[in-house]
C-alpha cells in the first residue's frame, strides 16, 4: 500500500507514539483489504464507548491510546451509559456516573464534539454528498452511505478513533464508487403506512439478501423517519451497509440494474411480523429513540400526548442537541407534564438497567434485535402512535 512521506513519518513513531498506533491499524486494514493507499476524511463518527461495554479495559486503552493526539477531522461520539443530567432519577449507578464521564472526557480531550448521539447527522455531524468519512456506528453508516451519499465502510471504534487522529481511513470497500453497486432488486409490493414498518422491512429484506446491497422498488412518499428505520433494520439484522430506491436516494441511477428482482409481499410482511411480538400482557416500558430521535418525532409525541398522561414507564431517547430545541419550542415539558421522560446521551441497550424492565413496546425493529439480546427483555413493535397508546393505557393496544 502506498503511504506519502508524512504517513511514513507517522508510522515510524516520528509524531509520537499514539498516532504511530492510529497509523499502525489504519495500515494494517489496509493490506487486509488490499487498499491501494489512505485518503483524507472528513468526519468521523465513534461508537463502543459505553462504560457498561468497555469496562475498565476499555477506558485505560482509550486513555493511552488518545494520550497527546487531537482529532484532525469533525468528530462525535455514540451514546454512553448514562444520562449525565437525569441519572439519579433513572435511579443509575454512581461508579458508572464516575467511569463514564473519565471516558467522555477522554473524548473532549482530543477534541471530539460530546453527542452522546447514534444520529449525529441530527447532530451537528452532517457530511456532504461524496465526502469519505469513517463512522462506527452501523444504523448511521447505512443512513449516511444510502440517504446522504457520503462515503464510509462500516468502522470499529477503534478504526473511527485512528482515522479520526490522523484524518485518513484505508481506500478501499464502500469508498470506491463501483462496490457501490446494488447486488440484487427488491420489489416491495404492499404499501407501508409507518416508519415502524420500514424496520419491518429492512428485517424481511436481510432475510432474503443477506449483507448484499439492495436497490429497493418500493411505491409512496417515503420520509427520512422511515428512511432512518430502515437504515438501523439492514444494518442489525443483514450488516447491510447502503441501499438504493428510486428517486429518494442520491445515487439510484448511477449502476446497471441486475435483471432478476425478488418481491416481497404483504403475506410476507405478516409473517415477519410474527417475529417482532411476544407474548405478554403488562407493559413495563415504552421506548421510543432508537436510533435516537430527531426534532419531527418529538413534535409528533408532544402533539399526542398534550392533555393525557401514560401509565407504563415512557422513555424518549434523543441527543443533546436535538433536546435543547425540543426545550425551546416546548415540547420537552409536554412530554414530561404527561409522564413521559425524554433522555439524552444513552439508551435503554447501553445503560445499565440490570433487571429493571422485563417487557419493552417500541416502534424499532433495531431495538427489538438488543433488548432481547442483551437485555432479555419480552419485546413488541409496532407504530409510534400505537406505542404512544400503550404507554397512556398502561397494557398493549390492539
Ligand atoms: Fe442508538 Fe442505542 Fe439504538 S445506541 S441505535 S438507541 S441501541
Amino acid at each position: 500500500m502506498y503511504l506519502t512521506s508524512d504517513e511514513e513519518r507517522i508510522l515510524r513513531g516520528e509524531h509520537g507514539d499514539s498516532l504511530r498506533k492510529a497509523m499502525e491499524i489504519l495500515v494494517a486494514m489496509g493490506k487486509i483489504y488490499d487498499a491501494d493507499r489512505l485518503i483524507p476524511i472528513t468526519s468521523a463518527h465513534i461508537s463502543g464507548i459505553s462504560y457498561k461495554n468497555i469496562g475498565d479495559a476499555g477506558l485505560d486503552f482509550l486513555k493511552d491510546f488518545c494520550k497527546g493526539v487531537k482529532v484532525k477531522v469533525k468528530t462525535t461520539i455514540n451514546p454512553g451509559g448514562i444520562d449525565f443530567r437525569r441519572w439519579k432519577e433513572l435511579g443509575l449507578d454512581e461508579m458508572y456516573v464516575r467511569k463514564q464521564w473519565e471516558i467522555v472526557d477522554v473524548f473532549k480531550e482530543i477534541g471530539a464534539d460530546i453527542i452522546l448521539s447514534c444520529t449525529p447527522y441530527y447532530a451537528g455531524n452532517l457530511p456532504k454528498e461524496g465526502d469519505h468519512i469513517s463512522w462506527s456506528e452501523s444504523s448511521a453508516v447505512t443512513y449516511i452511505n444510502s440517504v446522504v451519499g457520503a462515503y464510509s465502510n462500516r468502522e470499529s471504534g477503534i478504526s473511527a478513533l485512528a482515522a479520526a487522529v490522523t484524518g485518513r481511513t484505508p481506500n478501499y470497500g464502500l469508498h470506491i464508487k463501483e462496490n457501490r453497486e446494488p447486488k440484487v432488486r427488491i420489489k416491495v409490493k404492499t404499501k407501508l403506512s409507518d416508519a415502524s414498518q420500514y424496520g419491518v422491512l429492512g428485517y424481511i429484506i436481510s432475510r432474503i439478501v443477506g449483507n448484499m446491497i439492495p436497490y429497493i422498488e418500493i411505491d409512496g412518499e417515503i420520509d427520512d423517519i422511515s428512511l432512518k428505520f430502515l437504515s438501523a433494520s439492514l444494518a442489525t439484522y443483514g450488516g447491510i451497509p447502503m441501499f438504493h430506491i428510486p428517486r429518494v436516494t442520491p445515487e439510484w441511477r448511477d449502476f446497471t440494474l441486475p435483471k432478476e428482482s425478488i418481491e416481497v409481499s404483504g403475506e410476507d410482511f405478516d409473517k415477519a411480523m410474527e417475529y417482532f411480538i411476544d407474548d405478554f400482557d403488562n407493559v413495563d416500558i415504552v421506548w421510543i429513540g432508537c436510533p435516537h430521535v430527531g426534532l419531527d418525532e418529538i413534535r409528533f409525541i408532544a402533539d399526542f400526548l398534550e392533555g393525557r398522561r401514560v401509565r407504563s414507564e415512557l422513555w424518549i431517547t434523543t441527543s443533546r442537541h436535538i433536546y435543547r430545541r425540543a426545550e425551546e419550542a416546548g415540547y420537552i415539558s409536554k412530554i414530561v407534564e404527561a409522564g413521559g421522560r425524554v433522555i439524552t446521551d444513552t439508551c435503554v441497550v447501553v445503560a445499565p438497567l440490570g433487571s429493571r424492565f422485563k417487557t419493552l413496546v417500541t416502534n424499532s425493529s433495531k431495538a427489538c434485535y438488543y433488548t432481547r439480546g442483551v437485555n432479555n427483555y419480552f419485546v413488541r413493535v409496532t407504530s409510534l402512535k400505537k406505542c404512544l397508546e400503550t404507554a397512556i393505557e398502561g397494557a398493549w393496544v390492539e
